[in-house]
C-alpha cells in the first residue's frame, strides 16, 4: 500500500515507520512524507533514507487552500493511506471523510483518557498508575476515532512529564509499525511475551 506519513516536526514516528516499510514483507510503502512546516527536522531523515518529501505550508492560509494543496501533493504521489505521526494540524471534517477508512494516527495516552495536547503532564496530575499510547482511525471528532492498538507503560516514583514521556514514545515506535499493519488488514503475529501490546 502506498501510503503517505505526515508529520509537522521532529519525526520520530515516521522513522519507526520508515524502518518498517524498509523490510518487503511489510505491507506497506512510503509514497511520501508531507511536513506543514518547512522547518520540521523529519524531513530531512526522510530524505536522508531516499523518500519524497513534500513541504505544504499551513500557516497563514485558510484550511480550503492548505488542504487544497495537501490533496494534490497526495494524489500525485498516488497515496492510498495516510498514517498522522505528529501531525499538529486538525483536519476538517471534509478531508477526514475523503479518506475515512484510510487514515490513522498515532496519539500519547491510552484513549479515551487525555485527549489532546500535554498528555503526560496531564497524566502525571491526575495520578495515574499507567500510562501509554494508542494508534486509532481518524475520524471527525479529534482523538475519538476507533482504536486500533494500544501500548502502556507504568508510571514510575520521581517521573517528569519528560521521563514518562519518554518512556511512552519508546512504545510509539514500537506500537506504531504494527497497528499500521493491523490496519491494513496484513495482522503480523505479536512479538512472543509482549502483554502490554493489546491489538
Ligand atoms: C508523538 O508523541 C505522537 O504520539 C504525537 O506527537 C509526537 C510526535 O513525535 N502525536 P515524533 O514527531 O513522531 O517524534
Amino acid at each position: 500500500m502506498r501510503t503517505a506519513i505526515l508529520i509537522s516536526g521532529r519525526g520520530s514516528n515516521m522513522a519507526a515507520l520508515l524502518a518498517a516499510m524498509r523490510d518487503p514483507a511489510y505491507p506497506a510503502r512510503p509514497a511520501v512524507v508531507v511536513s506543514n512546516r518547512a522547518d520540521a527536522a523529519g524531513l530531512a531523515l526522510a530524505a536522508a533514507a531516499g523518500v519524497p518529501t513534500a513541504v505544504v505550508e499551513s500557516r497563514g492560509r485558510p484550511r480550503e487552500a492548505f488542504e487544497a494543496a495537501l490533496q494534490e501533493v497526495l494524489e500525485r504521489a498516488e497515496v492510498g493511506f495516510i498514517a498522522l505521526a505528529g501531525f499538529l494540524r486538525v483536519l476538517s471534517p471534509a478531508f477526514v471523510a475523503a479518506w475515512e477508512g484510510r487514515m490513522i494516527n498515532i496519539h500519547p495516552s491510552l484513549l479515551p483518557a487525555f485527549p489532546g495536547l500535554d498528555t503526560h503532564a496531564r497524566a502525571l496530575a491526575a495520578g495515574v498508575r499507567i500510562h501509554g499510547c494508542t494508534v486509532h482511525w481518524v475520524s471527525a471528532e479529534v482523538d475519538q476515532g476507533p482504536i486500533i492498538g494500544q501500548a502502556a507503560v507504568p508510571v514510575l516514583p520521581g517521573d517528569t512529564p519528560e521521563t514518562l514521556g519518554a518512556r511512552v514514545l519508546a512504545q510509539e515506535h514500537r506500537l506504531y509499525p504494527l497497528a499500521l499493519a493491523v490496519a491494513l488488514g496484513a495482522r503480523p503475529p505479536l512479538p512472543e511475551g509482549e502483554a502490554i501490546l493489546c491489538l
